[in-house]
């Protein structure tokens, strides 16, 4: 069944000269968690990118739910959490998430959004603008912005920056349900015992290459954690 899945074959990436990625294959299966580790400037977050479609490969094909990651019709169906909020200064937590349902064609976008800012525990700080939020505040309102159309893909780029230790475990019992519930989630952290843990696949990428790949099934922290000096170097 392709309709979850995630699939890139000989995906390169340059910048100029510069070459960001190269030859990438990659095959995450529908209902995959699949994290990826690698040290900074190894193309993990171009990678991503490519997959949401805010930039182009420059060799290789890469598909989401079997489109390719560029076409309009799988936008709405992925979900990205990055270092971007993508949310509005001036408008009030309730008014972006209101704002994205409606851009969404969400039958019922104000439900939408205060279920998801009761999900994300700012309920109470719902009527203030973002611009008066904290990093991390605005870092869980991202979360429920990603959320708003129940979207197939979830791609997140070190999604645990600025949150707290309470804010953090919320954030991975709700990843862990969204998992549960059958979405295809592609993960970036640093943080090893964390991303294995939650993952069902690790991969490495290094230099642009894809160095790693296999299923986390008997694959501890700590086994991994040995796998990843010697493959990372680092
Ligand atoms: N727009 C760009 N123009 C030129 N070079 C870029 C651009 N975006 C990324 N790069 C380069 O591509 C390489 C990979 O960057 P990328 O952001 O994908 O790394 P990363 O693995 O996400 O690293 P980190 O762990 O630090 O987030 C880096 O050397 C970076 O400088
Ligand atoms: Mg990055």
């Amino acid at each position: 069944m392709y309709k979850g899945r995630i699939e890139c074959s000989g995906v390169g990436k340059k910048y100029g000269d510069f070459t960001a990625l190269k030859n990438v294959d990659l095959l995450i299966e529908a209902g995959d968690f699949l994290v990826l580790f690698g040290p900074n400037g190894a193309g993990k977050t171009t990678l991503l990118k490519i997959l949401c479609g805010m930039t182009r490969p420059t060799s290789g094909v890469a598909k989401v739910g079997g489109a390719d990651s560029h076409s309009p019709e799988i936008r709405g169906k992925i979900g990205v959490i990055s270092h971007k909020s993508y949310l509005y200064d001036s408008l009030t937590a309730f008014e972006n998430l209101e704002f994205y349902g409606q851009m969404y064609g969400l039958e019922n976008p104000r439900a939408r959004a205060g279920e998801l800012l009761e999900t994300v525990e700012l309920a109470q700080r719902k009527d203030d603008m973002v611009r008066s939020f904290s990093r991390g505040m605005t870092q869980r309102l991202s979360i429920a912005r990603a959320l708003v159309a129940d979207p197939d893909f979830i791609f997140l780029d070190e999604p645990f920056t600025g949150l707290d230790h309470h804010s953090a475990v919320a954030f991975q019992a709700l990843l862990s349900a969204l998992h549960k519930r059958g979405k295809t989630v592609l993960m970036i952290t640093h943080d090893i015992p964390l991303g294995v843990a939650a993952s069902t696949r690790v991969a490495i990428l290094k230099n642009g290459r894809k160095v790693f790949d296999e299923k986390t099934d008997g694959l501890g922290g700590d086994k991994f954690m040995k796998t990843y000096l010697e493959v990372a170097g680092k």
